[in-house]
């Protein structure tokens, strides 16, 4: 069944955040290599994207890799980012047909140099784009981000460019990757895993959490929309009781 027809579109969630989980199984499940996975994958990141453009969802922002994703086999990082650049070559003109703009949050400058080049080259050309906005979680960690920040906010306080009182919320959301981003409203996760995997520690204080089993290959647009009419049938409280925010 597909909710779309359900969906309030005066009720989106700004920012919906995926951890795209369970290549490697659906891999398993077909009797395939898990390389072969992580490229089925891509068919989930495009339906994500293209699900979110047609909504009118302002910011998606996808795990692709993580930190600790370092230590996978040698083999696996590298079929991973080949997987990035030739999915950045073949997928430009879908970003450009549906209007979206990509952008990257992490380390990049740890990512092979083939992969940099081709995601500044990408985001150079998308810089216009208004629909959406894509960004790629590569070489994240939530706990690295909000570190950074401190270290930054740290810097600033030695110099006397701020003083401690002076150090708040907006003050240190300022100094993450996500700066000109809201917070995350939605946060799905596939593959019947139910964790955060030091994703977006910051920004999802008060998301709205989805876990579905679907593994991330058989992600369909179908899928999105569930969450998001899911989504849609909580009442988000932000603390305050249930007659205060009627
Ligand atoms: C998790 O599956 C997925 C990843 C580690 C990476 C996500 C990558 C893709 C969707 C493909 C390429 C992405 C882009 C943006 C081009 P897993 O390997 O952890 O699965 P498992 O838990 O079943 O082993």
């Amino acid at each position: 069944m597909d909710f779309l027809e359900q969906i309030d579109r005066d009720k989106l969630p700004q920012h919906v955040a995926i951890i795209m989980d369970g290549n490697g199984r659906w891999a398993k499940k077909q009797g395939l290599l898990r390389a072969a996975g992580h490229k089925r994958g891509t068919a989930g990141v495009k339906q994500a994207v293209e699900g979110c453009a047609e909504l009118g969802i302002p910011f998606l922002t996808l795990y692709a890799f993580s930190t600790e994703n370092w230590n996978r086999p040698k083999k696996e990082v590298d079929t991973l980012m080949n997987l990035l650049v030739s999915s950045l070559k073949k997928e430009i003109l879908t970003l450009q047909d549906n209007d979206v703009s990509l952008h990257t949050i992490g380390n990049i400058n740890t990512l092979p140099s083939k992969a940099q080049k081709e995601l500044s080259e990408v985001i150079e050309k998308t810089k216009s784009n208004k629909r959406l906005r894509v960004t790629l979680a590569l070489s994240y960690g939530g706990r690295e981000e909000i570190l950074k920040s401190l270290q930054e906010i740290s810097v600033k306080v030695k110099n006397n460019i701020i003083s401690p009182a002076e150090i708040d919320e907006s003050l240190i959301n300022n100094h993450l990757y996500t700066h000109d981003m809201p917070d995350v409203d939605l946060l799905i996760r596939t593959s019947g895993e139910q964790r955060v995997s030091n994703f977006l520690l910051w920004q999802i204080a008060y998301a709205e959490f989805y876990f579905t089993p679907v593994l991330w290959p058989d992600f369909k647009k179908e899928h999105l929309h569930d969450a998001i009419y899911n989504y849609q049938k909580r009442e988000r409280r932000f603390g305050k009781t249930s007659e205060q925010i009627k």
